[in-house]
């Protein structure tokens, strides 16, 4: 079964200061206190809680995972927690397995002294020695080799790319992921080799593991050994001191049927009432039709001596925040480019040319074409019908193979079911929960409608909500998206949240 569920902000954060556990007596108390000491200190030297990847886990959130990774477990099922900090998962799992069946591992050595103490207070009878030999500092990635548990749980610290590097982190221990897959999907990887058949993962993610392309093959190895039974996430952040969104996909072990790599965003999107959607497939791609076109810093810096402010200048530059659903908004409102404010940025084309680095390029894309948003609230992309725009980076181009079809891809970036099958699946990865973000590859992956009558007259609509003054816009969009709903044979449900996001 699984269960999405989609904890409130409130219910889940504590106050700055308040203790992590209440009600508690003699040295449970004296010890959780050490922890939650420890964890405020951290919190005040930010730098080294950063490096660390040190956000320690709210109790209601260490008790959903719990509640769903050792249900069933017999007491004295070993249990791990590979990046443990001052014991809060321990803690809690000694209180449904035993002190003596959890074992924990650390870098940060105050951390794990704390962990140690609190567990000797949850039952005086276990030796220390044991508790020490099973808790102890070391590499959570690197330690346990040949070990199997019943259960790995706990909350890894989430390190990108850079932090890791300040944090001297060994990248062999990165067991050939890409340079880029966080730290807290490595962990996650590593742990399908740490349980057994039957045996559970589960570890809070940052909200991108869903999507993001680098944890891909961290997903398809979920994939190859189980499926995610359960997921946990929050539409808001829950860790005091940091606005990273979170999740916690429940791995089983040999549980089927295996979870597609690309549809963890889509477990995901009721959690933030997205639509579920299920796109009709055998009509072919938007790649089918069109080439899909992302460029680079190169070409963003390059254009930099050649952008000038001219409300008459033939060649406007778009950026993103010029482009609206079926949209061009160059000249009535003012954008930002390379730090500058333009209210009618416009590249000096001759002047481009003469200096010859970026003329292939300018020549490439002055071709009609779509130009498309990388981000929004819903997929915003306006037809370039003459082929006299270029984009800024991030704005991607979408070049039919017939410009007949350019007003037929517009209406398919303005088809809700469409946004909602790309929101859902590209869940967590764009810069707000909020936002749709597409990607080049993306785009061209995105599936083309069934009914080609009801396609046809989206595309006219589409044709004149972009042809329309402002104040006629909204009813013909609104038009374009019931059409571009029946061509998809999709419910008008997706219809519903996409126009309540294009209003907002
Ligand atoms: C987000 S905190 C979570 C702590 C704990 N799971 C909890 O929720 O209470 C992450 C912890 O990972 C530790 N850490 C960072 N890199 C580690 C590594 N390579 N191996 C083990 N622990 C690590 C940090 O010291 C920090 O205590």
């Amino acid at each position: 079964m699984l269960t999405i569920t989609g904890l409130i902000y409130g219910s889940i954060m504590r106050e700055p200061g308040e203790p992590y556990e209440r009600h508690e007596s003699g040295e449970r108390e004296r010890t959780a206190a050490a922890a939650d000491a420890h964890e405020r200190s951290l919190a005040t030297r930010r730098d080294e809680r950063r490096r660390r990847g040190a956000f320690y886990t709210p109790p209601e959130l260490v008790a959903w995972v719990l509640d769903h990774a050792l249900a069933g477990l017999a007491p004295g099922a070993p249990v791990l927690d590979p990046a443990c900090g001052a014991g809060h998962f321990l803690v809690a799992a000694a209180r449904r397995v035993g002190v003596a069946a959890v074992h924990g591992s650390d870098l940060d050595p105050e951390a794990v002294r704390i962990a140690r103490e609190r567990l000797a207070a949850e039952d005086p009878s276990v030796p220390a020695d044991l508790i020490a030999a099973q808790v102890v500092v070391a590499d959570g990635l690197s330690a346990w080799q040949g070990r199997r548990f019943a259960a790995v749980v706990g909350n890894p610290p989430f390190l990108g790319q850079l932090r890791r590097r300040t944090a001297g982190q060994s990248e062999d221990s990165r067991r050939g992921l890409g340079a880029y897959t966080d730290t807290s999907a490595v962990f996650l990887h590593r742990a399908l080799d740490l349980v057994d058949e039957g045996g559970v993962v589960a570890l809070v993610q940052p909200l991108s593991v869903l999507a993001a392309r680098d944890a891909g093959p961290v997903r398809a190895a979920v994939a190859e050994r189980g499926a995610v039974t359960d997921l946990w996430c929050s539409p808001r952040p829950v860790f005091e001191g940091t606005p990273v969104l979170t999740c916690v996909p429940v791995v089983r072990l040999g549980a089927g049927p295996p979870t597609d790599r690309d549809a963890w965003g889509a477990l995901a999107a009721p959690a933030f009432d997205i639509p579920a959607v299920d796109l009709p497939a055998g009509a072919g791609l938007v790649g089918d039709l069109a080439t899909c076109t992302a460029d680079f810093r190169d070409q963003y810096y390059g254009l930099v001596p050649f952008v000038r402010d001219d409300p008459g200048g033939p060649t406007p530059l778009v950026t993103s925040g010029l482009v609206d659903p079926a949209e061009l908004r160059w000249g009535s409102v003012s954008t930002r480019f390379a730090r500058r404010s333009y209210d009618a940025p416009s590249v000096d084309l001759a002047a481009l040319r003469a200096d010859g680095g970026l003329a292939r390029w300018a020549d490439a894309r002055l071709v009609p074409k779509l130009l498309v948003a990388a981000q929004g609230r819903v997929i915003e992309a306006v037809v370039d019908e003459e082929g006299a725009w270029l984009p800024s980076v991030p704005v991607l181009s979408v070049v039919p193979h017939d410009p007949a079809d350019l007003w037929r891809l517009l209406a398919v970036t303005l088809a809700p079911p469409v946004v909602a099958h790309a929101a859902a699946r590209y869940l967590g990865t764009g810069l707000t929960p909020g936002s749709v973000k597409v990607s080049a590859r993306q785009l061209a992956a995105l599936p083309l409608p069934v009914d080609a009558g009801a396609w046809a007259e989206g595309a006219e609509l589409a044709r004149s909500a972009q042809a329309a003054r402002d104040g006629e816009r909204p009813p013909l969009l609104a038009a374009t998206g019931r059409a571009m709903t029946a061509a998809y044979g999709a419910d008008p449900a997706s219809y519903d949240w996409w126009w309540g996001r294009i209003r907002r």
